[in-house]
């Protein structure tokens, strides 16, 4: 039966990612929301450093081996009785075509920046993917307990390198040993920052404090900081716009927060505006129709496959972004691309590494069960209606590997294994058109690690990747197809087959590439693929 408080559970859902640089502060921001959440009691577990590890899963033995999660979490917690779904996105060495995934099943994102390094290489990647759906973006700056840039120089960066306007919602004074606090715009109140704020106590601020020139804050902060912040903030609430929801909305603007995660500093602040601001579950584009969350009858898509979440099943479980309708346990569903109607028995939420059965799940909310080989990524599953999701694309690589065997009579099971685990989505196999080499795809340098250790485990495969001379791939349309054939003979020794049976240039340098693109105008190098079509 359908839930009659659909419409404000609806309301209530926020799904949003972080997404930053290594060591950027996102395991401490996560960390912190999931205390405000109340799902952990103390810092430190997110780490894994004690009996319980929430945002970190060690499901296999590679992420043992080197302390790091290869896995995606999704982490759901309650914060003013709204209901969040955090996504998080894999960050250092785990780096893959998951994190890109990851933001198309999201409907907001924070992008937090580390105070003194400004705009990294990552974040800016990340960002990239996020305008592709003009996601709205906020931006926490964060370690301002230390020595930091100028906070006008970074969002000159932002503006510049991100092209996003920037909206200053809460306001820095000083930094590092100097660090008093943050001014918040839009409250009128002053945030006082303490060194050793508890874990779980609201921040301390001077209540009341509606002026700027009020001597209350010289008294805080001492005169001269105190005349340094009001001419300042004069200066930047004469710069900067107000905050405007539409243009939030369409991606073309970010507020901007500042504090200290590991101090539990401003992250609150960030919550708050995301259940303001935040938009509640978006409709998704199918290649038909706008499918609308209000619709009454299911829908969803699969972003992710993961393997091994527990080692004793070795199961692989699908995650599922749920677009409209209710879930209810024991629905029948129907699995679009392969014309079948199926009913899933188990549905999981995740609590990180952890399951948990449910009965009833919402738009917004990620949904897990279990793959038995029949899942793909992008796959759209329905309560009947032929309909598919566009939006789940394939990246190009960035990294290219030469996969061999140690026992060439495996060759069969290698091509089978690859074959599911770049299905799964966990890596792109590539066979070249000239000769039989198995090329590998990836983003993250891991994710060739990844697929040797699977190999061994699951398939029993012996295999070992090598160096090749591979830098940049694009995938291969024509306009016109008049000169396909040609550019195919002139360029066969860089072209192969993607498992879907797609063309891909797979060129030796960025330069090679650009001679090439420049003789052939009529042919398409695509960056980005869209699963499925
Ligand atoms: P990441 O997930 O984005 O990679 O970053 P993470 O939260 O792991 O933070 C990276 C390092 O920066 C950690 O220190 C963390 O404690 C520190 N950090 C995060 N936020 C702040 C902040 O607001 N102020 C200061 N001063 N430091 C911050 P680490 O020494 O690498 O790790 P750990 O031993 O502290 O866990």
């Amino acid at each position: 039966m359908f839930d009659l408080n659909y419409k404000q559970e609806l309301n209530k859902r926020r799904t949003f990612a972080i997404i930053s640089h290594p060591d950027a502060g996102k395991t401490t921001i996560t960390e912190k929301m999931l205390l405000f959440g109340k799902v952990i009691r103390t810092s430190g577990v997110v780490k894994g450093t004690g009996n319980i590890k929430y945002a970190k899963s060690d499901w296999m033995d590679i992420e043992k081996k080197r302390g790091i999660s290869v896995t995606t979490s999704v982490m759901q917690f309650t914060y003013k009785k709204f209901l969040i779904n955090l996504l998080d996105t894999p960050g250092h060495k785990d780096f893959s075509e998951d994190t890109y995934r990851i933001l198309t099943a999201v409907d907001s994102c924070l992008v937090v920046i580390d105070a003194a390094k400004g705009i990294e290489e990552r974040t800016q990647k990340l960002i990239d993917v996020t305008r592709m759906h003009n996601t709205p973006i906020i931006t926490f700056i964060n370690k301002l307990d230390r020595d930091s840039r100028d906070p006008i120089e970074i969002l000159d960066e932002i503006e510049k390198k991100l092209k996003l306007s920037c909206i200053p919602v809460t306001w820095p004074i000083s930094c590092g040993r100097n660090f008093k606090g943050v001014y918040h715009i839009y409250e009128k109140i002053i945030y006082l920052y303490k060194n050793k704020v508890s874990q779980t106590q609201s921040l301390s601020r001077i209540e009341g404090f509606y002026n700027l020139s009020s001597t209350v804050l010289d008294q805080y902060i001492g005169t001269i900081l105190a005349n340094q912040v009001r001419q300042e903030l004069d200066l930047i609430m004469n710069v900067y716009a107000k905050f405007d929801s539409q243009k939030f909305l369409k991606g073309l603007l970010t507020p901007i927060f500042f504090g200290s995660a590991l101090g539990n500093f401003g992250v609150d602040h960030v919550l708050t505006s995301l259940i303001k601001w935040a938009p509640p579950p978006l409709s998704r584009q199918t290649y038909t129709r706008q499918v609308n969350p209000q619709e009454k009858a299911f829908t969803g898509f699969v972003f992710k496959i993961q393997a091994n979440m527990d080692l004793k099943h070795r199961d692989r479980i699908a995650f599922i972004r749920i677009v409209s309708g209710q879930y209810t346990k024991g629905m029948k569903l129907r699995h679009v691309r392969i014309k079948k109607n199926i009913i899933i028995s188990d549905v999981f939420s995740f609590l990180a590494g952890d399951r948990l059965l449910i009965k009833k799940a919402y738009p917004g909310d990620i949904i897990g069960f279990h793959n038995h080989g029949t899942i793909q990524i992008g796959d759209t599953f329905t309560e009947g209606e032929d309909i598919k999701f566009i939006g789940i694309p394939s990246f190009a690589p960035e990294m290219f590997r030469r996969i061999y065997l140690t026992n060439p009579l495996q060759q069969k099971q290698l091509i089978k294994g690859l074959k599911q685990l770049s299905e799964e989505g966990t890596i792109q196999v590539f066979r070249p058109i000239n000769n039989n080499n198995l090329i590998l795809g990836a983003i993250g340098i891991l994710q060739f690690d990844v697929v040797i250790e699977r190999l061994k485990m699951e398939y029993h495969i012996d295999a070992q990747y090598e160096e090749i001379n591979v830098v940049v791939a694009r995938w291969i349309r024509s306009k016109t197809h008049l000169h396909l054939d040609s550019f195919k003979n002139n360029n066969s020794m860089y072209l192969a087959y993607d498992i879907f049976n797609n063309l891909i240039y797979l060129a030796p340098s960025q330069a090679n590439l650009n001679i090439v693109m420049n003789e052939y105008s009529d042919i398409i190098f695509d960056k980005m693929r869209t699963k499925n079509q």
